[in-house]
């Protein structure tokens, strides 16, 4: 057990999936496990481990934002030593190319600032995807017939911006969408020699102002959850 995940030590896979939201964790893990038991609930921030195609899996929520995504994943490293961890989630798209529900492979994931800034003082270092799992992962989407978007995204500090700037240089630097945790998942598997992977789905458009109603989103999250597990296991 750790300060933020009350699992017995072997009830967390060396994959892990993650989800921002602990109910989205809930439903992939009943929608695509087998035998999905809940390990963890400690802050209601829900995780389950099951099995997929015989492999073991956890599918643990991460809660919004980097500062959140941090605490788990540094606990699920250091403590539970997960060696594969796949972001699942939303994300805002930035390039008119970019339609809603479409999916987006992070390869890279710029910030302003992430829980790791302060360590590396004056550099800027450069968060990116682990090759292995980003090639798998193009592959399980082509063989599901989605084309996925793959390149930089944003991981931003704020869903509400007062700096609309930092979004209009990203678009013109051709980022393809934003969210909140990549950047700081990617930080962190870089430090432990772990491999990690930001899977997106496009819930909202910046260009357009369009949202996926949340009925539909769960519909459409399915195709992202099915592409990271046969990218964990390629
Ligand atoms: N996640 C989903 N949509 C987002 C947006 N527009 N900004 C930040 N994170 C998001």
């Amino acid at each position: 057990m750790t300060i933020h995940i009350g699992a017995a030590p072997g009830d967390i896979a060396s994959t892990v999936l993650l989800p921002g939201d602990p109910y989205r964790a809930k439903w992939a893990a009943e929608t695509f496990l087998e035998k999905p038991r809940l390990v963890n609930e400690v802050r209601g921030m829900l995780g389950y481990t099951g099995t997929w195609r015989g492999n073991e899996v956890t599918i643990q929520g991460s809660g919004m934002g980097m500062p959140s995504l941090s605490i788990y994943v540094n606990e699920l490293i250091r403590d539970y030593d997960a060696q594969t961890l796949i972001r699942i989630g939303s994300c805002g798209a930035m390039q008119e190319k970019v339609g809603l529900r479409d999916v987006i492979l992070a390869m890279t994931a710029s910030t302003v600032s992430t829980p790791s800034r302060g360590m590396f003082r004056e550099l800027q270092f450069a968060p990116c995807a682990d090759w292995s799992l980003l090639r798998a992962a193009a592959a399980a989407a082509e063989a599901q017939d989605i084309t996925p978007h793959i390149g930089g995204i944003y991981s931003s500090d704020t869903f509400y911006d007062e700096r609309p700037d930092l979004n209009e240089q990203m678009v013109r630097h051709g980022v393809l969408g934003v969210e909140m945790e990549a950047a700081e998942l990617y930080t962190l598997a870089a430090r432990y020699g772990r491999r990690a992977l930001a899977v997106l789905t496009v819930s909202d458009h910046l260009q357009t102002g369009e949202a996926l109603p949340s009925d539909q989103r769960e519909r459409s999250f399915g195709a992202m959850v099915e592409i990271a597990l046969q990218a964990a296991f390629a």
